[in-house]
């Protein structure tokens, strides 16, 4: 063995050290598995990176610091300086507005009146006149300027999820369709038509009519149709214990309908605030007749051209207050009328959809049978009928299940019907 020459090389001109050996190099003192470990570690960052992308949120993210930052105690100490607003007052004026030092007299109820500036966080431009604004308890600064308030329960009043009821699923009552269709949808669809010929559309509807033909559910049928927020009151739901309280609900639901881009107010059985007004001598309806008063009011109060509609229904047309038809306030009448032989027919068919009934059952037949009924006298025959069927255990309804309903229904509970009285009182 001869390793000197090579040993001679390397001490005297030592060989130039290639890329593995420097690679050797690098591993000198590293464990065995240094590198696996490595490519482990940066794996699981590029992993994790996924997930946060994935999820969305980083930890920067919410704001919240890793919990060992946490400074709790200094925390608290801040919420303590911090001034918790607790005065809700209103802004009544403002004193030199629009200059360098505006001033704001705010009214603080069953406190007093003040003359303040502006917390640090509010903007004059956010303030004006007539708003709610919240004010620290130290130096009644207006710190947070606040959304006009409204009756949780008026809020509870909107019909958020459209009722599933369509103009199909009205029989008859044509006329009254169309006359609705035209009032509501009309100006809300196509409000140029009126600006050219220089009229304004009609602001209400009032639909009368007995018990059971449909006024009710026309008004639902308009609310599923139309994208406008709707919003349904019943009368009675305005007669409150408190004096002055009706009329402040109808004030601030005509308020949350005029924020609305295209608004319906539906105010169902109507009889209950808007009777004529009378002395009684006591003053005990003195209250539902203030209520029935701002309704008038508001009916004059908004532009007919903006988009709140009004539809009332009533089956006591007689008892209401001349006030609240004459035109310019209500200025449509739609009388629902007992169905035809058509409408019948029709009505039959409706509530017939989704039952089990035989092939060929003659509804006309049927509808010659129930002279003088209304719709929900229809709908009480064909459960009528359905009960039949399922007291002899079937599980189609017959024709003659449906005879024998139109004589139970009809002919038996002829005593009930709401239908004669009406007449007599109209
Ligand atoms: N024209 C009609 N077409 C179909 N169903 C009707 C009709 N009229 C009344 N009904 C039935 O009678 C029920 C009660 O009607 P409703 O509209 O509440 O009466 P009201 O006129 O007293 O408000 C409705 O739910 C519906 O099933
Ligand atoms: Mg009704």
């Amino acid at each position: 063995m001869t390793p000197e020459p090579e040993d001679e090389i390397n001490e005297k001109n030592p060989r130039p050290l290639d890329e593995d050996d420097i690679a050797l190099l690098k591993t000198y003192g590293l464990g065995p598995y240094s590198t696996s470990i490595k490519k482990a570690e940066k794996e699981i960052k590029e992993l994790a990176k996924k997930v946060n992308d994935l999820c969305g949120i980083k930890e920067s993210d919410t704001g919240l610091a890793a919990p060992s930052q946490w400074d709790l105690v200094s925390d608290k100490q801040m919420m303590q300086e911090e001034q918790p607003l607790q005065v809700v007052a209103r802004c009544t004026k403002i004193i030199n507005p629009n200059t360098e030092d505006a001033k704001y007299v705010i009214n603080v109820k069953q406190i007093a009146k003040f003359v303040v500036g502006l917390g640090d966080k509010v903007s004059p431009t956010d303030i004006e006149e007539g708003m709610r604004v919240g004010v620290d308890r130290n130096k009644y600064q207006i710190q947070i300027p606040l959304p006009p308030k409204i009756d949780p329960s008026v809020t509870m009043m909107t019909v958020e999820e459209k009722p599933d009821v369509t103009y199909n699923d009205v029989g008859g009552c044509k006329e009254q369709i169309e006359k609705m269709r035209e009032v509501v949808e009309l100006p809300m669809l196509h409000p140029e038509k009126f600006v050219k010929l220089g009229i304004d559309p009609p602001k209400g509807v009032l639909c009368y009519g007995p018990p059971g033909t449909g006024k009710t559910l026309l008004a639902r049928a308009v609310a599923n149709r139309t994208d406008a927020c709707f919003i349904r009151v019943i009368g009675s739901e305005l007669v409150q214990k408190y004096v002055g309280e009706g009329a402040r609900m109808v004030r601030e639901l005509f308020q949350m309908a005029r924020s609305k881009k295209a608004c319906i107010v539906f105010f169902d059985e109507v009889d209950a605030i808007g009777g004529a007004r009378f002395d009684d001598g006591v003053g005990g309806d003195n209250e539902v007749q203030r209520t029935m008063l701002e309704i008038v009011n508001q009916l004059d109060g908004f532009d007919a051209r903006g988009n709140i509609k009004v539809l009332m229904a009533t089956n006591r047309p007689d008892t209401l207050d001349p006030a609240l038809l004459r035109p310019g306030r209500l200025d449509r009448k739609v009388e629902f009328g007992l169905p035809d032989l058509e409408g019948r027919t029709q009505i039959f068919k409706i509530h017939t959809r989704t039952m089990n009934c035989e092939r060929d059952i003659r509804f006309e037949l049927l509808a010659r049978l129930c002279p003088n009924s209304t719709g929900a006298d229809i709908r009480s025959v064909c459960t009528e009928a359905g009960m039949y069927a399922i007291r002899a255990r079937r599980k189609t309804v017959t024709e003659k299940d449906f005879l024998d309903a139109v004589n139970k229904v009809i002919k038996g509970y002829q005593k009930f019907s709401a239908t004669p009285k009406y007449m007599v009182y109209n």
